[in-house]
């Protein structure tokens, strides 16, 4: 059959990562997805710039936004990021094209997923987006589809790798704040601003996200009440070990009844305290965790990488299979226009 052709903008950690991810299991992944998956085009800022990866046997593109309107390719995969920008004008070209468009962007989704969504639905295009929530995990298709079943009642979690990383590493060895996140940052863990990941925006994206997938409301980033970990000390951390706790930074959508019986949405991000008992206070590095309860199956814990390279680029080549086997579906499990209305509850 004739191979998935698709153009790539953005080579950094995880562009980089999609590229060795596709040639490295190009034979297993063609036997999977019943047809291979082949780079057609590739673009970023720098053409000059040393990769790591040979990257001559692509078309280079100079501007990025073009790629949707070349008649070689069927799906573009956006891995630049910044809610708006040119990642915003590649993503309506492609849909309005009527391509496949696969993204690891949550600033972009979080910001403007229903306007996407209904493009892609007008013109009967994928959206997929399953690497802009906690990296490696499967949660958008486990929410979608595994719990697809379930009124779902409540989805919390671990969901920014750079703040976990910097809060663990600071447990375990008492390290300045600043020194572990240019740690974080030299991993690949990081935003390109890491204002996003400290200040706790990052994490209120994905839950953004998580929360219209899980309840099938309209999402509502503006309604998330945002704390990060900026000023944090390292006598926090001591303190709150003295106490038998951990910090993490903990996102979390729960939907309440209020008195005339609307449902609302109560979304929030910040560091809580999380006893040494409980899972989440042994997620340690980069790695996020998920848990969501529903009401037939009761309560699910996903955990893994959330953030670097290989993991990101996992979720995003699940996509592109996906896609290679037909399965567009919706973005955001129902139909746009039958997303609900959950108002935010006073806070
Ligand atoms: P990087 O900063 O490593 O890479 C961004 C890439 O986009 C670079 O290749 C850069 O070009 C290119 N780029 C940036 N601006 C432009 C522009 N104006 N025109 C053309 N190319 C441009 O980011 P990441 O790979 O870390 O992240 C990419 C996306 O994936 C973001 O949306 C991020 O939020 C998301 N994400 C990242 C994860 C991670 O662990 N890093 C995990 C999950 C999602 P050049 O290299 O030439 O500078
Ligand atoms: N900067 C993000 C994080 C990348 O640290 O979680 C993964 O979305």
């Amino acid at each position: 059959s004739e191979p998935l052709r698709i153009a790539l903008a953005g080579l950094g950690t995880v562009g980089g990562g999609v590229i060795r991810l596709i040639e490295t299991n190009a034979d297993l992944i063609a036997r999977r997805a019943e047809r291979r998956i082949e780079i057609v085009a590739v673009a970023a800022r720098d053409r000059s710039k040393d990769r790591g990866v040979d990257l001559s046997r692509y078309a280079w593109e100079d501007d990025m936004t073009a790629m949707a309107a070349r008649p070689d390719v069927d799906v573009v995969v956006e891995l630049v990021g910044g809610s708006d920008g040119p990642a915003l004008t590649l993503a309506r070209n492609t849909l309005a094209a009527g391509k496949d468009l696969v993204t690891a962007n949550k600033a972009m989704i979080a910001h403007h997923g229903l306007e996407l969504a209904a493009l892609a639905e007008k013109a009967d295009a994928a959206l997929k987006f399953e690497a802009a929530v906690a990296g490696g995990i499967p949660v958008i298709k486990s929410l979608k589809e595994g719990m697809a079943a379930n009124d779902i009642k409540r989805v919390y979690g671990i969901l920014n790798g750079t703040c976990n990383y910097i809060l663990s590493t600071m447990e375990d060895t008492g390290r300045d704040f600043a020194d572990v996140l240019a740690e974080a940052q030299a991993k690949g863990y990081a935003e390109a601003d890491p204002t996003f990941d400290i200040d706790g925006i990052d994490a209120a994206h994905k839950l953004a996200i998580l929360s219209s997938v899980a309840f099938g409301t309209r999402m509502d980033f503006k309604s998330v009440t945002t704390r990060g970990i900026r000023r944090l000390l390292a006598a926090d951390i001591a303190q709150a070990d003295v106490l038998g706790y951990y910090i993490r930074l903990i996102g979390m959508a729960d939907t309440e009844v209020d008195a005339s019986g609307q449902r609302r949405l109560v979304q929030r991000v910040q560091p809580h305290l999380v006893h040494r008992d409980h899972p989440l206070a042994h997620v340690d590095g980069a790695t996020n965790a998920v848990v969501a309860e529903g009401n037939f199956v009761g309560r699910l814990l996903f955990q893994g990488a959330g953030a670097g390279d290989g993991p990101t680029a996992s979720a995003v080549v699940a996509d592109l299979i996906d896609i290679a086997r037909g399965d567009i579906g919706a973005p955001f499990s129902i139909p746009v226009a039958e997303l609900g209305e959950a108002p935010a509850a006073e806070t």
